[in-house]
């Protein structure tokens, strides 16, 4: 294992107030936001908006990593340039989603476990190979009338840190995400109990199966009240709870935590992740940062809207919103970026 490697890789993903943008929906949930806008479901469709957004001018300037889907990885521009050269041209990092999604536990309802693990060593092996330098890997936690079980919990952790350890093996940055989900009526106290008790057996389970936490990047959920909880804290009552979770629960050597969105407004993200650097900045152990895929993507998609003659002002909303979360790392975004 070249640990000097993973630990650069780690720390550059974090670097210069940057973040990653997720753009690695599967199949079927792209196609799924794309019917939701009217846009055709088709290879060539998904191929076009991932170039959209990969050819946006100044990505780079706030982006440092972008995590990619197995189709996506394997496409190219128009003009025939594979999009991981276009991607580390301009000097961000590619990355590979490698679970295979979130399925059904057995003796679990309403819970799930997310599945990948075998033939994954083979499969880190390609993706290096193809230049992609970090992994992930998302497991997903309800919350709910007598949810998450402890056997969710474990079984979704123990699969976390294995995946970690196979990155690690294969030379790739693990980034672990561990989401406790936003839907429900569950209250912002109750999400930061699981949120903390997920974090602790996920980091128990990173720690068992020998994963380097220097060589890690950490992708959890931000301390939300539930969806449909009738109490919604503030910006700073969020910021202060996700931080007093993360603190007790995340260990001092992880370099880096980037926030999965999980469904919140663009503003609110970057207003609360703003709000957690603002006020806890320099005294927190390490990097709060961002991995968002809705967050950052959801107003560019809709301007996108499958039209060619869109693109270029898709690529600006989808550079304004990548700037205004580079802006939230250094505690310095404000409502009136959003006015531009
Ligand atoms: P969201 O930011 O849309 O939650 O997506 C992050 C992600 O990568 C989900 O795995």
């Amino acid at each position: 294992m070249n640990t000097q490697e993973l630990i650069n890789t780690a720390r550059m993903l974090i670097a210069n107030d940057k973040g990653l943008l997720a753009m690695d929906e599967s199949t079927p949930t792209c196609d799924k936001r794309f019917a939701r806008l009217g846009i055709p479901q088709t290879v060539e469709a998904r191929r076009a908006y991932r170039e959209m957004i990969i050819t946006t001018p100044g990505l780079a300037e706030s982006i440092s990593g972008l995590i990619l889907y197995d189709e996506t990885i394997r496409q190219k521009k128009k003009d025939g340039t594979p999009f991981i050269k276009i991607i580390t041209d301009s000097g961000i990092i590619p990355g590979i989603k490698v679970d295979t999604g979130a399925k059904e536990m057995a003796i679990h309802p309403g819970e799930k476990i997310t599945e990948g693990l075998d033939g994954l060593r083979d499969r880190l092996a390609e993706y290096s190979q193809m230049g992609a330098r970090f992994a992930k890997w998302r497991a997903v936690i309800a919350l709910g009338e007598g949810l998450p079980s402890q056997g969710c919990i474990e079984a979704n952790a123990q699969t976390l840190a294995r995946y970690a350890a196979l990155c690690q093996e294969a030379g790739l940055v693990p980034i672990v995400e561990p989401e406790v989900l936003m839907d429900g009526e569950h209250t912002l106290e109750r999400c930061c109990e699981v949120t903390k008790e997920v974090l602790r057996t996920v980091f128990n389970q990173l720690y068992t199966q020998r994963v380097m936490l220097e060589g890690m990047i950490l992708k959890p959920n931000m301390v939300l009240p539930g969806l449909a909880c009738p109490k919604q804290e503030t910006v700073v009552e969020v910021a202060d709870s996700t931080v007093r979770c993360l603190l007790r629960s995340v260990p001092a050597a992880v370099p880096g935590v980037a926030f999965l969105s999980g469904g919140q407004s663009s503003e609110l993200a970057s207003a609360r992740l703003n709000a957690m650097n603002v006020r806890f900045k320099s005294r927190l152990p390490w990097a709060l940062a961002f991995s968002f895929a809705r967050a950052i993507q959801q107003p560019a998609l809709e301007i996108w809207h499958g039209d060619e003659e869109n693109v270029a002002a898709a690529q600006k909303a989808l550079y304004h919103r990548a700037s205004c979360n580079r802006a939230a790392r250094r505690g310095e975004y404000t409502a009136a970026m959003e006015m531009i």
